[in-house]
């Protein structure tokens, strides 16, 4: 699939095949976008936790509460759960180097994204889960100190054909020209 129609085609998808098997294979080269994420000096500080048992998954359910995406979670081949490690990247010697402080979730979102375009190019379907009690699936996961979760990612293939594309901005929304205000694109 060509980047663009890749980029514009992906949707959040919610409703999968319940448990269907991906191959290993498909694993293995998700896993290479991920890898080839670009990320702060390197620093590569994300990590990711395959979930695929079922008593599991219904505990990463209760950790979403009432979230539009909860199905998903059971039905995901696997739920990724895209961690990082805090304190490094933006860092040079224990200082932060700009006013953002850590970059953790900057990174572990490139590498995300890249995931969910790669997954979303080989026929399957993905959604971002933000809002969860993290510290609960921290503990759940057994993730050591300074490595915290950042997003769940339900991984499988849609059950449906179609998924409606929520409305964007237009670009003349956000786009400026030399100074804020001024609109780079007319119309
Ligand atoms: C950081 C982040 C967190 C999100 N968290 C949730 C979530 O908790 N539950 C959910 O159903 N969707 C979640 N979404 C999906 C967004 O609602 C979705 O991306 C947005 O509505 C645009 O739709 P699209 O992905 O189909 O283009 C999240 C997306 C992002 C980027």
């Amino acid at each position: 699939m060509e980047t663009m129609e890749c980029i514009l085609t992906r949707r959040s998808i919610r409703s999968f095949i319940p448990d269907k098997e991906i191959a290993e294979e498909t694993m293995r080269q998700l896993m290479e976008a991920v890898r080839w994420a670009p990320s702060w000096a390197n620093t590569q500080t994300w990590e990711v936790v395959v979930v695929k048992d079922r008593d599991l998954k219904q505990k990463l359910v209760d950790a979403a509460g009432a979230n539009r995406a909860a199905q998903a979670i059971l039905d995901a081949c696997a739920v990724m759960v895209f961690c990082s490690r805090r304190g490094i990247a933006g860092a040079k010697q224990g200082e932060y180097s700009t006013n953002k402080g850590d970059w953790y979730m900057f990174d572990c979102a490139l590498a995300a994204q890249n995931f969910c375009l790669a997954a979303h190019s080989m026929g399957l379907g993905t959604v971002y889960i933000g809002r969860f009690e993290h510290r609960q699936v921290d503990t759940l996961l057994g993730l050591p100190q300074g490595i915290e979760s950042v997003v769940m990612i339900p991984l499988g293939y849609p059950a449906v054909k179609e998924v409606k594309a929520p409305p964007r901005k237009a670009s003349s929304e956000f786009v400026h020209a030399e100074r804020f205000g001024r609109r780079y694109f007319e119309g």
